[in-house]
């Protein structure tokens, strides 16, 4: 990519997973007794696609009721983050909901979208550098699960530093992860910084079953999908046909569990690797953890944050939160 002035789209940071770490993880996941495939790996370029579509299902509540609430809250969020704000993004994704809140920001210096997917970020931050002539855009393609720096920005100048981490994708981690994720974060992004999160929050299990599992079957479809990727990228054998998508509910960790389930004994090669499934057996691929707001609040306060607001949809099935990076204090 090339640098543009007029757009101040800056060169792709680019830390992208390699084939070879991905390998590793496949194999590693499908060699435990309950078989696993990291979640991050449904996002090819496919994935990807299929997942925007998921957002735009009837039964897929968390993106639409999100939006909701930061079409309803944007000044009072933009308010929270202050002018001039650099603001880093943590999974860029499709791009509309920061739209919103660039719009909302008052002479917003910085946009900094951090994403696994290279295909992903690349054409959604064009079409953003025609809208915002202004921002300075330095995309970063990593796994923003593991430590990363900030790229520098020449020439943009900005008073402080925020972060937007919406679509609950935080759910995707489990609870010790997301402290994890969160302190990170904290740390990377300096005191005072302000966080918004979108979080997805606990409620009646038909609604939430069925953002998981829907009629059309967008989501068996984005699940079975990270069969055929190890298959293209990874010389897998799966046949996607001896597998069915199935969406659980863990009532002990209060989340949704999606998993692929073997429909007969089979034996799958990944590369020079074979492994076993018995019928019924399953490979849990992503769990989507669901928050009350106060558990919420407990989370960010061991990361090191303060919550200093909360927004809710009147049926208070998602919440977007403002947190405030907590001075570290030193021992003297
Ligand atoms: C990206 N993430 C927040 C979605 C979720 O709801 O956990 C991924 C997803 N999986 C199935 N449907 C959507």
């Amino acid at each position: 990519m090339s640098k543009s002035r007029e757009s101040r789209l800056e060169e792709l940071q680019d830390l992208e997973p390699s084939l070879e770490e991905f390998r590793l993880e496949v194999i590693q996941g499908l060699s435990q007794s309950q078989k696993t495939l990291p979640c991050k790996f449904l996002y090819d370029r496919r994935g990807s696609e299929i997942f925007d579509r998921i957002c735009d299902l009837p039964e897929y509540y968390p993106t639409r009721t999100e939006l909701h609430i930061l079409q309803r809250h944007a000044g009072d969020i933009a308010a929270s983050l202050g002018p001039e704000v650099r603001l880093v993004e943590f999974g860029s994704g499709a791009g509309t909901k920061i739209r919103l809140l660039l719009t909302a920001l008052d002479r917003p210096a910085a946009y900094l979208p951090v994403d696994i997917s290279r295909d992903h970020l690349v054409a959604a931050n064009a079409d953003l550098a025609r809208s915002f002539p202004d921002l300075s855009i330095a995309p970063v393609c990593a796994d923003y699960t593991e430590p990363f720096a900030l790229p520098e920005l020449a020439g943009a100048r900005y008073r402080t530093t925020a972060g937007f981490f919406p679509g609950s994708t935080i759910g995707n981690f489990t609870r010790a992860e997301a402290v994890g994720f969160l302190s990170a974060a904290r740390n990377l992004l300096g005191d005072g910084a302000v966080m918004v999160v979108g979080v997805d929050l606990v409620k009646d299990l038909d609604v939430l079953l069925a953002a998981y599992d829907d009629k059309a079957g967008v989501t068996a479809a984005f699940n079975l999908n990270l069969l055929r990727r190890i298959n293209r990228e990874l010389a897998g054998s799966f046949d996607l046909s001896h597998f069915r998508h199935e969406a659980r509910w863990n009532a002990e960790l209060e989340r949704i569990e999606m998993h692929l389930v073997s429909l007969r004994d089979q034996e799958v090669a990944v590369g020079t690797r074979r492994f076993r499934f018995r019928e019924g057996e399953t490979i849990h691929t992503e769990s989507s953890h669901k928050y009350r707001l106060d558990g919420f609040h407990e989370l960010a306060r061991e990361a090191g944050f303060d919550p200093i607001e909360v927004w809710t949809d009147e049926r208070k099935l998602f919440s977007v939160h403002a947190l405030r990076a907590r001075q570290e204090t030193t021992p003297s």
